[in-house]
């Protein structure tokens, strides 16, 4: 690994939408959701980019290979306790998040509304500030209507790098 104090880390998610079924994103229940994410997990898309974006970042592999999908304990999980151990793994090596930016392509419901309570819940989770988690919402125009698909970016900072510490 270079010594350089930053990286930048990326994930991408996808679930398949079904009627019955929770849709949970950034750890908000999206309310009145006509369908709902098929999932082991909780199905929360965007908080799984958004610890695999940490894990990429340090070239520290996917969620997938500390909470496996066919592992009976993980059915159903809180997708928060995802992001918590994404976020320890970080810390415990040194580094932490600066800025994280979410896509989410949806085309039903409206995400609008929900942008600031979801920037909130991510933001506390990675203990940053509200203004440091960028969410965007797109439609896929009609092309994939029972699909949720995310796409996160995060730039990580050694801690020594951070604003006020002395590396001495
Ligand atoms: O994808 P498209 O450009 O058509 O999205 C138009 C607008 O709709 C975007 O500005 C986006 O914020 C909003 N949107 C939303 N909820 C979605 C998808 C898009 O609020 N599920
Ligand atoms: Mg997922």
């Amino acid at each position: 690994m270079s010594s350089w104090p930053f990286r930048v880390g990326f994930g991408e998610d996808a679930h398949r939408l079904e009627a019955g079924r929770r849709l949970v994103l950034g750890g908000v229940d999206v309310p009145h959701a006509e369908l709902g994410a098929v999932a082991h997990s909780d199905g929360d898309a965007v908080l799984h980019v958004v610890a695999d974006a940490l894990l990429s970042g340090l070239a520290m592999g996917d969620i997938g290979q500390y909470f496996p999908d066919t592992a009976e304990q993980w059915r159903g999980m809180d997708s928060r306790v995802i992001v918590e151990r994404a976020l320890a793994l970080v810390q415990e090596r040194g580094w932490v998040p600066v800025n994280v930016a979410v896509v989410v392509t949806l085309d039903r419901p409206k995400l609008g509304p929900l942008r600031a309570e979801i920037a909130r819940s991510v933001a506390a989770l990675l203990s940053l500030p509200e203004g440091d988690v960028g969410i965007s919402f797109k439609t896929s125009e009609g092309l994939a209507p029972l699909h949720v698909q995310t796409r996160a970016t995060v730039l990580l900072a050694r801690v020594e790098a951070a604003p006020g510490v002395s590396g001495e």
